[in-house]
């Protein structure tokens, strides 16, 4: 394909942002074997690092045993076991919701979900639903949102709004000068790329008072946030009807799948028209098992929790006294502001010939002139860890952190 051929002949003279994958041979727990060396990671979302608890592996492998290696098939038609069932009642229960639906990752909820929520009538057409009135959709998005929501909005088809990042006043502007019938609010409950938390009180407060529903997605909350690991709805004690909680079991859960908590009448409905739900596999029976025993694990087990915040707060304090600029110090995602992608790029690689993989978040993900470094905090680090991090990173604030 010469498009992308021509591509690939740019990128070979002109390497920044498409990195060169290095051949990881274990997972981080957070450390890890990279090509041979131990090292420690700053970037993983295994952040209670359960996805390698003993406990978690006896639980996998107890669904293996029983349900086999996949389920082979749509829940619509013979694969709707009674595991994903009960699993669906944990997550509902969890998020303070009638019901919840399974699907094989959390991006492909988010595609799925997002693609399908306005185009339910179009689909009922085919069976001989004719809507009472004809609506206007429109996505009121966050500009900070995660891709797989931008890819969900514009697989609906519907127009998209976006409003400044987390900046209610914005969207009450937006909202108030819509003339749509069914207006949608989406936004991350813990935003990936900037760790803060969305104003979740405020956004349900403009949800009612300019009738919108809001589609949250709390992948980097749930299983974190919360006396139960409940996310952000559970951080802020509240919830709505009008609310749709998306969460996935790939970060704190340790495994893999994606999940809506909702209304029973949405449920109802998206189990038939979300083609992303019936027209494809989901999570394998070992997923289920371990998700079950992560969430039980999470509720025994306070002080798993405790270990992550703490290890937080003691990270927060040090970059602080070292003088680092943090974007945000709210939640287990913490960024640093560099700006350029080259220097970007740089400190990732000095960091990670010290031992340690950070992320360097760099456009599309953020905007081209916002590159940051993410650190993820883990329940696993240890204080020597954080220490040694620290050490490198003031080394090369000395040596021109931050300049060019
Ligand atoms: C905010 C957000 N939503 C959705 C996803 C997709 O989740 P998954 O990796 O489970 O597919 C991610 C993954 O990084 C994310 O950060």
């Amino acid at each position: 394909m010469k498009p992308i051929r021509d591509l690939h002949d740019w990128v070979l003279t002109h390497d920044r942002s498409f990195h060169a994958i290095s051949k990881v041979s274990s997972l981080p727990d957070p450390t890890y074997v990279c090509e041979g060396k131990e090292m420690v990671s700053f970037s993983s979302n295994n952040y209670l690092a359960l996805a390698h608890d003993p406990r978690m592996i006896a639980a996998a492998r107890e669904g293996l045993e029983c349900y086999g290696v996949g389920n082979c098939e749509s829940r619509l038609l013979g694969g709707d076991m009674d595991i994903y069932r009960d699993l669906e009642a944990l997550l509902a229960d969890l998020k303070g919701k009638d019901e919840a639906m399974l699907f094989a990752t959390g991006y492909l909820t988010n595609l799925g979900v997002l693609g399908a929520l306005t185009r339910t009538n179009l689909i009922a057409r085919a069976f001989g639903y004719r809507a009472k009135s004809r609506e206007k959709y429109v996505f009121f998005s966050d500009e900070s949102n995660h891709t797989s929501i931008r890819e969900g909005i514009r697989l609906s088809g519907e127009p998209k709004v976006t409003y400044k990042h987390a900046d209610m006043n914005d969207l009450e502007r937006l909202l108030k000068a819509s003339d749509a019938t069914c207006k949608i609010i989406v936004s991350d409950g813990v935003f990936s790329m900037d760790g803060d938390i969305a104003p979740l009180p405020d956004l349900i407060r403009l949800a009612d008072e300019y009738d919108a529903a809001i589609y949250l997605d709390d992948a980097h909350g749930t299983g974190v946030l919360g006396k139960n690991g409940g996310g952000t709805t559970e951080h802020f004690a509240v919830n709505s009807p009008r609310l749709i909680s998306m969460g996935t079991l790939s970060k704190a859960y340790g495994a893999i799948g994606g999940f809506i908590a909702c209304e029973s009448y949405l449920a109802n409905i998206l189990r038939y028209t979300c083609s992303a739900y019936g027209f494809t596999s989901t999570l394998p029976p070992d997923q289920v098992y371990a998700v079950r025993k992560a969430i039980e694990i999470i509720q025994s087990e306070p002080e798993r929790r405790q270990r992550l915040w703490s290890n937080q707060h003691y990270f927060v304090t040090r970059m602080e006294e070292a003088g680092f600029q943090l974007l945000s110090k709210e939640t287990c995602i913490v960024p640093v502001l560099i700006g350029d992608m080259e220097l970007c790029e740089h400190y990732a690689s000095v960091l990670e010939e010290n031992g340690f993989h950070v992320d360097s978040v760099l456009f599309p993900a953020v905007k081209i002139d916002q590159s940051r470094l993410r650190f993820n905090v883990n329940a696993h680090h240890t204080t020597e860890q954080i220490d040694r991090l620290l050490e490198v990173l003031v080394e090369q604030q000395r040596s021109g952190w931050n300049r060019k």
